[in-house]
């Protein structure tokens, strides 16, 4: 490799700034990091949940490399709006695409664009005082959730955690004002599938069945049935052992909250074998979702004839994601990733994380990944004379924000918050941007 390799890593999620560790470390080698947002670190900030800071403080583990001498950030600049992604390939060696999967797949089923039918991406986004999301979600004690992946988990928890349990975290003034009254009284998980198939990990199912105040049903799966399920695991039917630990972990967590249910005012239900097929209105308000009825046969769930509405006023589907569309890079719409192989996109055009291999994982599982294509991209760059980026930023009247600025923004956002809340977000870039001058 040439001195001054030049790269530019587009994003600053956990799956970027993973990169960017192995990155950085390669001294002839200078990153420029571009974010939609004056505010780094993708779903950390914006997904992870408020009141679990012990895994957003990953934050700061991530924030070193973005500190590093060699590393530039570049807050506050769109790419595929303010700069195309040929303009970046014109002005770096390599391009590393870490932009995430931001839009929700929907279910493409009759009443799903009802005012009251969101994507999770909606409502995780007002509960994290995401500028696009700030909108609050029209509430209603009975909520419909679908889908049973730790999505859907965090989403019920936080939608029946007591108002008191937000001591400590960075909830927002706003969703604070409207979760304060306990607007939720009833949350239904819908889940197409069986207890053994659920997506979530044992740790937040443990968590949720053990919430204050919270009673929690599971409808589809009875004591009897799971201790069934559980002695016909067989470890050598799954893919990993991982795999199989969580399972048994999962059923395990189950019985014991068969066996030792928690009493409270709110009810939890996960609902097991039940697919959606209409949002059902009831003139301008949710009347609930029409479901199948499903069972497994020959190894698939299938629709029974048996249907049914499970009646709610809100109801959000938390059933993944898709990485938007970009000019100039390929685009494969069935599974909303841009093809690549092993990261690779094309000469000089590369990929990480949920953009490169679909919404799956948590932040940690990345971090391999991540570091295998920075290594691949760095045996692989070429060098030579490139124009610098900031010809075209002054050009176009572009002031990005800087790791410093970034830094002024997060102690503005710490001095803003209330006692009981680490932190004040700033609910539009603009509203933070005024604090710099
Ligand atoms: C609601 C939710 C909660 C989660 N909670 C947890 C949890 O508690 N624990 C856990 O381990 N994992 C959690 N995860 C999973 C974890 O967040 C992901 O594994 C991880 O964030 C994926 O990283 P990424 O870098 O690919 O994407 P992202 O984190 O989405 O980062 C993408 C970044 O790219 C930026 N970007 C997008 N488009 C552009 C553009 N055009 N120009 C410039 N920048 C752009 C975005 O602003 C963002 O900063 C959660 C996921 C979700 C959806
Ligand atoms: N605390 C944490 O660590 C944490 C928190 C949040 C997210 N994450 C991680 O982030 C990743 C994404 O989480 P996620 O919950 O969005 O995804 P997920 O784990 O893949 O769960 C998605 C759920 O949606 C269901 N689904 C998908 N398409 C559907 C359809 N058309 N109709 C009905 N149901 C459908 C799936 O059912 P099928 O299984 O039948 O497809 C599954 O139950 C996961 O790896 C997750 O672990 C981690």
């Amino acid at each position: 490799m040439t001195t001054q390799t030049k790269i530019a890593l587009v994003g600053s999620g956990p799956a970027a700034l993973f990169a960017l560790e192995k990155l950085r470390q390669n001294p002839n080698t200078t990153i420029h990091v571009y974010e939609q947002w004056p505010f780094p670190f993708g779903l950390v900030r914006y997904g992870v949940s408020p009141d679990h800071q012990g895994v957003k403080n990953i934050q700061r583990n991530l924030a070193r490399h973005l500190a590093a001498d060699n590393v530039r950030l570049l807050g506050g600049i769109t790419i595929n709006k303010h700069i195309s992604v040929s303009e970046l390939r014109q002005h770096y060696h390599a391009t590393l695409l870490g932009i995430g999967a931001q839009i929700d797949t929907t279910l493409n089923i009759p009443g799903e664009n009802l005012p009251q039918v969101h994507g999770s991406s909606r409502l995780a986004g007002w509960y994290n005082t995401h500028p696009d999301h700030i909108r609050p979600p029209p509430l209603a004690p009975k909520v419909a959730l679908i889908g049973q992946g730790n999505v859907a988990i965090d989403a019920a928890r936080v939608l029946l955690l007591d108002h008191g349990d937000f001591n400590g975290s960075d909830l927002g003034q706003q969703p604070t004002r409207q979760l304060r009254p306990q607007p939720v009284q009833e949350v239904a998980m819908l889940g197409r599938r069986g207890p053994a198939e659920a997506k979530f990990t044992t740790p937040e199912l443990r968590e949720i069945c053990r919430l204050k105040g919270v009673r929690v049903e599971f409808e589809g799966a009875d004591m009897e049935s799971v201790k069934q399920r559980l002695d016909s695991l067989d470890e050598a039917q799954f893919p990993t052992s991982a795999e199989f630990r969580r399972v048994r972990g999962n059923l395990q967590a189950i019985l014991q909250s068969l066996e030792e249910p928690n009493s409270g005012e709110r009810l939890l239900r996960f609902v097991f074998g039940v697919r959606p097929l209409e949002f059902v209105a009831d003139g301008d308000a949710l009347a609930g979702v029409r479901c199948a009825r499903t069972a497994p046969d020959n190894g698939r769930w299938r629709d029974t004839d048996e249907q049914f509405t499970e009646p709610c006023g809100f109801a959000v589907t938390c059933i993944g994601y898709r990485a938007a569309p970009l000019e100039g890079v390929p685009y494969d719409d069935g599974r909303g990733i841009y093809p690549n192989e092993n990261g690779r996109i094309a000469d000089g055009l590369w990929s990480v994380g949920w953009c490169k291999r679909g919404p799956s994982g948590a932040i940690a599982n990345n971090r391999k990944e991540s570091h295998a294509v920075a290594e691949a991209l760095l045996a692989e760059v070429g060098g030579g004379d490139l124009p610098p980026i900031d010809d075209l930023l002054a050009a176009r009247d572009i002031r990005p924000v800087g790791w410093e600025q970034w830094l002024a923004i997060e102690k503005a956002e710490e001095r803003q918050a209330s006692e009981d809340r680490v932190r004040e977000k700033f609910t539009s870039a603009a509203a933070a941007l005024e604090v710099l001058k």
